[in-house]
């Protein structure tokens, strides 16, 4: 599976067979979480066999099943675009661990802050956490805004870069699904912007990182409207 097969299958999954990770898997997933960290000075976690963090009433509600594995989305709070930064690389991994076989789950309210196993240092805060395992189930597509809306450039003009970023940007998890972000073109590259929204700063560092996977095309945070 390469990248782009990796976005188009991945889907939110929830109920997780009751299995550990893979040795291989497992070792895999922790080179790329090394290698995030190193490149963002972020603190990304994998815990693994810790039932807890999605032992909750919300993780429950939520219908999370099995949630026993889950990468720990942790940064300094003076780290420049904390959040953007978080979903960008976090997104990274999540279509890695896609490659590797494995489904995930972005969760920002569904489980146990308090619960969570990872080391959160001085100074940090742990912005989220993601699911990860085996699935039950591959999740299924999510409904989408129409492209027109997301993006005021028409389809007729886009270079084949520019629509297969914004493909793949259509397909990104964003939090309750609210897609609510903008993508415009600038010469050879795109601008995201969002809407001030709670986690559209996340949101919108997933999507840019879709965008960029699939177009080979870079795609610039643009701050203003947050
Ligand atoms: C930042 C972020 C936070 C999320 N938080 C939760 C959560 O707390 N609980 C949950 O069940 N799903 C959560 N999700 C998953 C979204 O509901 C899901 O990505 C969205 O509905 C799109 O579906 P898909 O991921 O299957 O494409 C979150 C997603 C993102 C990107």
């Amino acid at each position: 599976m390469n990248i782009r097969e990796a976005i188009q299958a991945r889907h939110s999954v929830r109920q997780f067979l009751d299995q550990p990770i893979g040795e291989a898997e497992a070792e895999k997933l922790q080179k790329i979480i090394k290698l995030c960290n190193e490149e963002s000075a972020l603190h990304f976690q994998l815990v693994q066999n810790d039932p807890e963090c999605f032992n909750t009433f919300l993780a429950h509600y939520g219908k999370f099943r099995n949630a026993n594995h889950y990468i720990a989305v942790i940064g300094h709070k003076r780290i420049k675009d904390l959040d953007e930064t978080a979903g960008y690389f976090g997104q990274r991994i999540v279509l890695e661990a896609q490659m590797l076989g494995l489904n995930t789950c972005w969760v920002a309210g569904t489980y146990g802050k308090g619960k969570c196993k990872a080391e959160v240092l001085d100074g940090e805060k742990l912005v989220c956490v993601i699911a990860v395992g085996y699935g039950e189930n591959d999740g299924v597509p999510h409904k989408s805004k129409p492209m027109e809306k997301l993006c005021t450039v028409p389809k007729a003009d886009m270079p084949a870069w520019f629509k297969n970023g914004m493909l793949a940007a259509v397909l990104a998890p964003t939090a309750l699904n609210q897609q609510r972000f903008r993508i415009e073109m600038d010469g050879d590259h795109a601008v995201i912007s969002a809407q001030k929204f709670p986690m559209a700063k996340i949101d919108m560092g997933i999507v840019r990182y879709n965008f960029e996977a699939a177009s080979g095309h870079k795609c610039l945070y643009k701050n203003a409207g947050i």
